[in-house]
């Protein structure tokens, strides 16, 4: 049962003790005293270089991976990935937004994309009349498709490596500062040059391996994309937050937009005049279906991994920050639920807001059951002690112990920080306030924008919610924070309420923003009441007091941290190199910064536990198994029973005669790999890339071949959706499709 599913991740918590800094130190102590013994006998060399399956590849250096794609099943070469002289896979895919990615599918420029990418977009052109979230959209000429203000999709036109352009000028003798003054510069120099054609040309000029490369960037931006197509939520956000993160999975999470440009096929803003994008190259759409152990490859936009950090950063993950951040939003998330399961208009206020708290809740608990599972605290504190005895004598010696102390000295604050951002920064009146008091604090009265601004909160909206959480995330800080770290402000008023209960009731009676019609009455006299008010004050005197006490710090030592991870950076790879020679090196990858990238491995189930083994695919079957009118998530499109009752799936079944919906392979990704096309051996399109299982999203720290998997939609079920359920094959006619 997909309830009790949840219910399973939930169990794995583990309890949430008060860690004061002593015990922190002494656990550690005790740690490192155990794994310098089991260091003797573990062989350090591959536990940090890549294995199987892992890695996310700068895409014009693939040539160096290409004999490796090709044992592995690739037919195609480094060429038809990446090239600047001729057109390429690359040129089939874009940035879509600002996170997501995307991939063209026909020489109109027809784009794939999420359900979850499209979400706004869909969400902005729907209306109690049209509610396309609900009923989905097809455009059935080119005339109905949809603009969309200030969505962008962005193509790569190429990448460089500038290191020693961005670098010009830089001598040993400059401090951090002047060293980050001089790379801006140079950057800023470099952009302003490749970018002087206009024409939509955009470049970034990105740090890869902690600022020891430098890598130019250069996009041309199109501006003008259009809302093709989207199925109904109940197909596209099949399962919602109960399936999301979890295999077997039943989502048909897609969505459809064309790219529109001027009549020389250069980008434009919006106009009628414009004509579809005319791609460079566009996916072939493959039928043939997927398999267990066939090859996939993944180009898309990954966002960000920290894939070479030290022991006491994904300790510090592992033990402290994932266990209290989930705590304390377990708790939000219970009382959410206990509200929204009694009324429909609570469960549509507080929808999309508990999307957004469970998405994180449930990949940090992946993500700390996998480390520990892994043992990769332990793996690396093995590393580190070999890495100290290569490094006696080199420059690198002392670092590791450098990176080491400033963790210790960074963990309070980290601690402090996380507390701030997952307790007081949750507590939705007081954000309300704060935007309002800002609006009363600008140099001009916008008696428009106060409205608006009030009538977005109201609109989602139920204080009994806001107060309980307010009450049960604020108990936790009492609880979990040293005394020491807590503001004036805060002790003050415990000292004053007596209990965080008694502190509530009072701030959410007396705040403006618990009375509705009262706030709604504000006019720019109020000022000093909007200044007075409790809610404002609470946020305001906790921003203050981080602004103080905990951000200079942060920042201070996360910059240290960043100068120490550079020479450790390569010193991990000189170190490889002294043991594995030139592989060794190569095995290394930048971590992941949105930018465009390829991963590679196969369509390949899991044991997420002893004694079960999952399949690698799902079908529409499923759907039918999880279908059930009564429980929002599982509700589907009541023609798409019939069409299962009538078995009426076309060409689209399968030799078992089952219409495919998602599966999972092995290649390395992360959030912004959201709509990346999932590519075969020769170079078809296979799926669109929308998830990763739980058990295994510790990848964005280390990658487990045996249990880290994406999870894709089957181009087929997108085939079949269009055709059956939507009725608009003329987008498939569209389309190249082969088997
Ligand atoms: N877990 C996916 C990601 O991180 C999908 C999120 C959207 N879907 C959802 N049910 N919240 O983006
Ligand atoms: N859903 C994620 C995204 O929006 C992809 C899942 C992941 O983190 O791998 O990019």
């Amino acid at each position: 049962m997909p309830s009790d599913m949840k219910c399973n991740i939930a169990q794995h918590h583990i309890p949430i003790k008060r860690i004061t800094r002593q015990e922190k130190i002494k656990t550690n102590d005790m740690k490192k005293t155990l794994t310098t013994i089991a260091a003797a006998f573990m062989a350090f060399a591959g536990c940090i270089t890549a294995r199987a399956d892992e890695g996310m590849w700068l895409p014009s250096l693939i040539s160096q991976r290409i004999t490796d794609m090709q044992e592995k099943g690739f037919r195609l070469s480094a060429e038809d990935i990446y090239s600047i002289n001729q057109a390429s896979l690359k040129d089939a895919v874009v940035l879509f937004g600002r996170g997501c990615t995307g991939e063209l599918v026909s020489p109109e420029g027809l784009l794939l994309t999420n359900h979850h990418c499209g979400y706004s977009q869909i969400q902005q052109h729907s209306s109690v009349e049209h509610d396309y979230l609900r009923d989905g959209f097809w455009a059935m000429t080119r005339e109905e498709e949809l603009p969309n203000k200030g969505l962008t999709v962005s193509f790569l036109e190429r990448m460089d490596d500038v290191t020693s352009i961005i670098l010009k000028g830089y001598e040993p003798t400059m401090t951090e500062d002047q060293r980050v003054e001089l790379v801006k510069n140079n950057s800023q120099a470099l952009i302003e040059e490749v970018t002087k054609e206009g024409n939509g040309l955009r470049a970034t000029v990105e740090a890869l391996y902690y600022g020891n490369q430098y890598f130019l960037f250069l996009y041309r931006e199109y501006s003008d994309v259009r809302l093709v197509g989207a199925p109904p939520s109940s197909i596209g956000k099949f399962g919602g937050e109960t399936d999301n993160w979890m295999w077997p999975r039943h989502t048909g999470d897609f969505s459809m937009f064309r790219i529109y440009a001027d009549k020389d096929n250069n980008p434009a803003p919006y106009s009628k005049d414009n004509v579809p994008y005319k791609p460079k190259k566009y996916f072939k759409v493959s039928t043939k279906g997927v398999k267990e152990g066939d090859f996939t490859f993944i180009y898309g936009f990954p966002g960000s991994t920290r894939e070479y950090i030290h022991s006491e950063g994904v300790r510090y993950i592992e033990e402290i920050s994932d266990p209290h951040k989930v705590h304390i939003r377990t708790l939000r998330l219970d009382i959410m639920n206990k509200y929204m399961g009694q009324s429909q208009a609570v469960r549509i206020q507080y929808s999309s807001k508990k999307a957004g708290v469970a998405n994180a809740w449930k990949k940090w608990q992946g993500e700390m059951k996998g480390i520990r599972k892994m043992k990769t605290v332990a793996t690396k504190q093995a590393y580190e002690t070999a890495f100290k005895k290569w490094a006696k004598g080199t420059e690198y010696e002392g670092l590791v112990e450098k990176i080491d102390a400033i963790y210790r000295e960074l963990e309070p604050y980290s601690y402090a920080a996380d507390y701030y951002t997952e307790t007081v920064r949750t507590v939705e009146i007081a954000n309300a306030a704060m935007s309002v008091a800002r609006i009363f604090s600008a140099e001009t009265f916008d008696a428009r924008r106060l409205e608006e601004t009030l009538s977005a909160f109201y609109k989602d909206y139920h204080l009994p919610i806001d107060k309980e959480c307010f009450i049960a995330v604020m108990n936790e800080y009492e609880k979990n924070m040293p005394a020491e770290s807590k503001p004036e402000y805060y002790k003050a008023q415990m000292e004053k309420y007596g209990s965080i209960a008694a502190w509530a009731e009072d701030l959410f009676s007396n705040s403006i923003y618990a009375d509705r019609a009262k706030a709604q009455t504000l006019t720019e006299a109020d000022k000093e009441a909007v200044l007075a008010d409790p809610a404002f004050i609470f946020f305001n005197e906790f921003l203050k007091w981080y602004s103080t006490e905990v951000l200079p710090h942060t920042r201070r030592l996360n910059q240290d941290l960043q100068l120490a991870y550079r020479d450790y950076m390569r010193g991990q790879m000189d170190f490889a190199e002294a043991t594995d020679g030139k592989a060794g090196r190569e095995a290394f990858y930048p971590d992941a910064n949105l930018t465009l990238r390829v991963a590679y491995g196969k369509i390949q189930g899991y044991n997420p536990a002893d004694g079960v083994y999952y399949e690698p695919s799902s079908t529409l079957t499923g759907i039918i198994e999880k279908d059930n009118p009564e429980i929002f998530d599982y509700n589907i499109p009541q023609n798409l029973r019939d069409i299962y009752a009538e078995k009426d799936f076309g060409r689209w079944a399968d030799g078992n005669g089952e219409v495919p919906v998602c599966f999972i392979a092995t290649n390395h990704t992360t959030g912004g790999n959201s709509g990346s096309p999932i590519i075969d051996a020769d170079g078809n399109l296979i799926g669109i890339n929308f998830d990763r299982v739980w058990e295994g999203t510790m990848s964005d720290i280390v990658f487990d071949p045996e249990i880290c998997r994406n999870i894709s939609l089957d181009v087929r079920y997108l085939l079949f959706v269009i055709d059956k359920v939507a009725d608009a094959d003329h987008l498939i006619e569209e389309m190249t499709l082969v088997d």
